[in-house]
């Protein structure tokens, strides 16, 4: 048997990537290694990237140089890049950067302990493979260990919407849902552990079909299990809020009222260029019937500026639709290119106009998240405690509507979920006073 050997992993890009890199650290657990986060110990350091941005790309490649030291120091040291930019680059990122001893794209995580025999061997390991297996089937079961209170667990993959400037469908690959079966096994496991509020992740999460009842399906299933006393998905697509969605929100407790929704633009002919399928008003009925079924549910959502031939009557669509919604949370974005993607072969917009409309659609959004803040104060809400605080005595952890809260609360534990009353409203955070439970 030999010596355990350590792994240093380091995850870019969005949630389904920190879930995907908790599976890889436990699949490399059976193969002998045990995670550290001291990358000049590590025997091997492995980079779970992200395409969705031209920068997010980059990064990767001074990330990589940045590692030369390490290797010089250790040269049994093994450099693996996994994630979007593995599967979309493969073989040429060794090209680029020769350092690199390791390349799996995000449907061959299930072959890493092999990849491992290999790499001590010497051997260099590309896999950027679609495998016909299905690699939950084959991914080592997570060890019996002790979890924070809150988990993510992907129940979908891949995307079948093709936006014209997207580059997860190529990825990502075709959408394929878990059976509720497997993801209600893996919830069950995860509630033993401590876990008490579960986000389900996938690309589009709303298509998940592995339930005859869709998601909307799982979700009552997964609210059946003792001990689980949250449940959030994301993201989800227009498109895909059916009626039994948007009732759960209305009717399931344990569903929590807060939901990603990107729209993207709020111009119907940009809409259409993105190939989005739906109409700004079309989105904006939406709304309507979701905060009919759930009248406080806070509302989140991604823009894009300066999609190629956006214009200032576009760009005003986009603030109007924001002024119509109000968001309590947003993230939004200046398109960037994305070779292979159809918006790519179109003429691009001026790169300082589109920081401008980036910049003013900010202002609006960080306006509107705050007043989303300002409005709880003096309202009741649950927090799951999930850390200490920076004071003494003091805890943190997420409302309902997934604002931080801190407050001070020396007889509360980790995982505990206590009714707290809001009493300020801080930059990033809410400041609470616990309440006594009823
Ligand atoms: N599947 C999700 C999100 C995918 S990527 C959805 O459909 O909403 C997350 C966000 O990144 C997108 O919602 C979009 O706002 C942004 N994004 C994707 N491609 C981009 C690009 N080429 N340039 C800028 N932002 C992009
Ligand atoms: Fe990308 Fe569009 Fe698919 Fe979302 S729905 S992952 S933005 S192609
Ligand atoms: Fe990035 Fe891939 Fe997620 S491109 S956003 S890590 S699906």
């Amino acid at each position: 048997m030999s010596a355990t050997k350590k792994l240093f992993v380091k995850t870019y890009g969005c949630q389904m990537n920190v879930y995907d890199s908790e599976r890889m650290a436990e699949a490399l657990g059976g193969a002998g290694y045990e995670t550290t986060d001291r990358p000049d110990e590590a025997d091997m350091i492995l980079l779970n990237t992200c395409h969705i941005r031209e920068k997010a790309a980059e990064k990767i490649y001074s990330e990589l140089g940045r590692l030369k030291p390490f290797k010089a120091a250790n040269p049994d040291l093994k450099i693996g890049v996994a994630g979007c930019v593995a599967q979309a680059e493969g073989e040429e990122i060794r090209r680029r950067q020769p350092l690199v001893d390791l390349v799996v794209g995000p449907q061959s995580y299930h072959r890493l302990p092999d990849m491992a025999a290999k790499l001590a061997t010497g051997e260099r390991v590309v896999d950027t493979e679609f495998p016909p297996e299905d690699k939950f089937d084959h991914l080592a079961r997570r060890p019996r260990a002790r979890r924070a209170p809150a988990a993510f667990l992907t129940v979908q993959e891949g995307c079948d919407k093709f936006c014209a400037f997207c580059v997860v469908p190529y990825t990502r690959g075709a959408e394929v849902s878990r059976s509720a079966a497997q993801v209600l096994e893996e919830a069950r496991d995860l509630v033993d552990r401590g876990v008490r509020e579960i986000t389900l992740l996938g690309q589009n999460v709303n298509a998940y079909h592995g339930h005859k009842g869709g998601l909307a399906g799982l979700i009552w299933d997964l609210a059946e299990i003792d001990g689980l006393a949250r449940i959030r998905f994301t993201t989800s697509h227009p498109n895909d809020m059916d009626d039994a969605l948007i009732e759960a929100h209305g009717t399931c407790d344990k569903l929590m009222p807060y939901l990603h929704l990107p729209v993207q633009s709020g111009s119907d002919r940009i809409l259409k260029a993105m190939n989005r399928k739906h109409t700004a008003d079309g989105y904006r009925k939406l709304i309507d019937r979701i905060r009919t079924a759930r009248p406080d549910i806070l509302l989140s959502g991604d823009f894009i500026v300066g999609f190629p031939g956006e214009t200032e009557a576009d760009f005003n669509a986009t603030l109007a639709l924001v002024r119509d919604v109000q968001y309590g949370q947003a993230y939004s974005f200046k398109y960037s290119t994305r070779p292979g993607t159809p918006a790519a072969e179109k003429p691009q917009i001026d790169d300082d106009l589109a920081s401008d409309r980036l910049q003013r659609l900010q202002a609006l959004l960080s306006e509107q998240q705050r007043a989303a803040q300002d409005e709880m104060i003096g309202r009741t809400v649950s927090v799951l405690f999930e850390k200490p605080g920076r004071l003494d005595g003091q805890m943190v952890g997420k409302s309902d509507y997934l604002h931080a809260v801190h407050a001070a609360a020396p007889d509360v534990a980790i995982g505990d979920i206590r009714r707290v009353k809001i009493v300020q409203s801080a930059s990033n955070s809410l400041k609470g006073e616990l309440l006594q439970d009823i």
